[in-house]
């Protein structure tokens, strides 16, 4: 498995197993075991999916070191600020019942064109995580769905800059722009979504690039992840799927084909861009 070093120099596993919309319980601890059995080594969860229960179990009785697992969790839009923050930290904490945590990120920032004090809002999220990141409880901290200005402004206002922007990014949604800005200032990013929830898969333009290589049409969308140099989080509950999903070291897209890619038309996007969207509250899942 690929990996990639923060800009804090921490090792991070170059694919992660996404966890969102696997029931938590059972679920999600049957998924989150049978993907670090078949190689995966690197969970996504978030407050929000209610999957930091289970992950935190499963990483206690896979049988594999906890250092050689990477655990990643989000603090949700209802505790954005300093002081629900740190309480959210906590919680993730205690619900992952874990010691420490490899990665924690914001998972909106504060949304620009309605929070006027969005700005002061992301700083104050902000300085919580930072707080445990200098305790060494998180080993690295960034955000998600940030675009450039989101990050400027963290970057300008605080000490600690993002080792991670983990944002939509697919063959019908290549934020190209955020992530050159990323990769320009030595933030890592993750493609959520990178199968674009599964509803491009059957395209024929797709279909065709997989057919010369004798690959699915998701190897694809991991491999232009990957030559896109983002860190794809993927979610399956198939073992089948999981293990397929990440068989991709024996092909290269060429250029032309990854230019193509680029220009496929938006079908599967999310709709969810962070200055427009208004997500709020807990039943406002992305
Ligand atoms: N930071 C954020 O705001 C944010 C937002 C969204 C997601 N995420 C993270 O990103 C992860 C992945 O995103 P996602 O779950 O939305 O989308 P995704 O990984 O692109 O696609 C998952 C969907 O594709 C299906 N699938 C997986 N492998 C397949 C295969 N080989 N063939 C056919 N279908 C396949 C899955 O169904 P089965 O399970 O039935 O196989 C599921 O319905 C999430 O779990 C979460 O951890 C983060």
């Amino acid at each position: 498995m690929k990996k990639y070093i923060l800009n804090n120099g921490v090792e991070i596993p170059g694919i992660g197993f996404g966890t969102w919309r696997i029931p938590g319980g059972e679920d999600s601890l049957k998924a989150t075991l049978e993907a670090i059995e078949v190689g995966y080594r690197h969970i996504d969860t978030a407050a929000l999916y209610e999957t930091e229960e289970s992950v935190g179990k499963a990483v206690r009785a896979c049988g594999i070191p906890r250092d050689e697992l990477f655990v990643t969790s989000k603090v949700w839009l209802d505790d954005r600020g300093y002081d629900k923050a740190m309480k959210a930290c906590e919680a993730s904490l205690k619900a992952l019942n874990m010691d420490y945590i490899d990665l924690y990120l914001i998972h909106w920032p504060s949304y620009t064109q309605y929070d006027s004090d969005w700005r002061a809002v992301n700083n104050g999220t902000w300085r919580a995580l930072e707080h445990f990141y200098k305790q060494g409880v998180f080993r690295a901290i960034g955000v998600c769905n940030c675009m450039p200005h989101h990050i400027e402004a963290i970057m300008e206002d605080n000490e600690i800059k993002p080792s991670v922007n983990q944002i939509e990014f697919h063959p019908c949604y290549p934020q190209l722009a955020a992530a050159e800005f990323c990769h320009n200032n030595d933030i890592l990013v993750e493609a959520w979504r990178p199968l674009g929830k599964g509803l491009i898969l059957d395209m024929p333009q797709l279909k065709a690039i997989a057919d010369k290589y004798g690959k699915t049409t998701a190897q694809v969308c991991m491999r232009w992840c990957l030559q896109h140099d983002t860190l794809p989080i993927v979610k399956t509950t198939h073992k089948e799927r999981m293990i397929s999903n990440v068989d991709i070291w024996d092909f290269e897209l060429t250029a032309e084909e990854m230019a193509y890619i680029d220009t496929f038309p938006p079908i599967s996007w999310s709709g969810q861009h962070p200055d427009f969207v208004n997500l709020s509250g807990k039943t406002a899942r992305s």
